[in-house]
């Protein structure tokens, strides 16, 4: 079980002016606010085209944040320059502060420690058994001894809905079930952030409803954790969290609540979230706590309640 963190220098990017006095942390009175993930400006050309054209990003310690644009939009990108996989072209990817693109490998290393990541396409080593994957995340993540590894990999298994998997190869594996293992697999050494690259893509709607409540199940253990989802499906990005923030043509156009992005966004996010919500069935459209301005305007009278 995680401890409360308690905020340390090295911990922050804020300058030691902004830092809360010494007194003040020590009685708990007084719990700063922590910058996990910071974008700054990034830049980003794939042979010579513009993809990402100065994406800023900050996220804070606890939040969830889906990250949603059209298919393409350099979504995954976005989340390789965070962890240091890309370099960007210019700007800044600050992960607990340490900038991963220019930093040594010892430091990144440590810092990837406290992350789940898991790939759109799995990202499991395929010359290992599904077992053997979480395991050696595991061994080299966390200090877990072997019943507590042997205890979370059939945990977390049974909670991705795969429990006969372990002796398995990725080969053997669909795509959704590569994606499901490659979702346990994040979470099995109980990082600080867990980030998750289209989690639901390409399953069913009773798959993916199972995904999403074990990843806020899994996310509450130990307190709030912070997660962060790029998807370009609208349903699955509010359905886990408020706040999205939406990419287009390289760029951030809207950041907050989506509920209020909604209604009164720019007009192109209106548009992009709208579209893919107006088709929805109304006793739906309820559930997902629709605005009901936007309910009113887009079903018919009788049906709102
Ligand atoms: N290593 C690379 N070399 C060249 N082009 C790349 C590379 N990685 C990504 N791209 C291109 O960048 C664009 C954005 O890709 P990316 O996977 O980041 O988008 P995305 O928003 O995650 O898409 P999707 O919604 O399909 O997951 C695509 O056109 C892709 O072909
Ligand atoms: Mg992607």
């Amino acid at each position: 079980m995680h401890q409360p963190r308690v905020a340390t220098r090295d911990f922050l990017e804020e300058p030691a002016a902004q830092f809360p006095p010494n007194h003040l942390l020590a009685t708990g009175v007084f719990r700063a606010e922590l910058t996990l993930i910071k974008l700054q400006n990034i830049v980003k050309n794939f042979n010579r085209a513009p993809l990402l054209k100065g994406i800023s990003l900050t996220v804070q310690e606890g939040e969830r944040v889906s990250l949603i644009g059209p298919g393409g939009c350099g979504k995954s990108t976005v989340l390789k320059i965070l962890l240091g996989l890309v370099p960007p072209d210019e700007g800044e990817a600050l992960l607990f502060s340490t900038d991963m693109c220019h930093s040594d490998e010892d430091k990144r290393q440590s810092v990837l420690k406290r992350v789940g990541m898991a790939f759109q396409q799995g990202g499991l080593f395929d010359f290992m058994t599904v077992r053997e994957n979480l395991l050696f995340a595991m061994e080299h993540m966390t200090d877990k001894d072997g019943e507590e590894m042997e205890y979370d990999l059939k945990r977390l298994l049974a909670g991705v809905k795969l429990p006969k998997t372990e002796g398995m190869f990725p080969h053997e594996l669909s795509g959704g079930m590569k994606r499901r293992v490659g979702i346990a697999r994040a979470l099995c050494t109980d990082p600080d952030i867990a980030i998750f690259d289209e989690p639901t893509a390409g399953l069913d709607p009773v798959t993916s409803t199972i995904i999403l409540n074990m990843i806020d199940a899994l996310g509450g253990k130990g307190g709030k954790k912070t997660m962060l989802v790029a998807s370009s499906n609208v349903e699955i990005a509010i359905r886990f969290a408020d706040r999205i923030v939406v990419i287009n043509e390289g760029l951030v156009v809207a950041d907050g609540p989506w509920r209020q992005l909604l209604v009164s966004g720019p007009p192109w996010v209106q548009h992009f979230l709208s579209t893919r919500l107006i088709g929805l069935d109304i006793e739906y459209a309820h559930e997902l706590h629709l605005p009901p301005s936007f309910i009113r305007k887009n079903w018919s009278a009788h049906s709102v309640r």
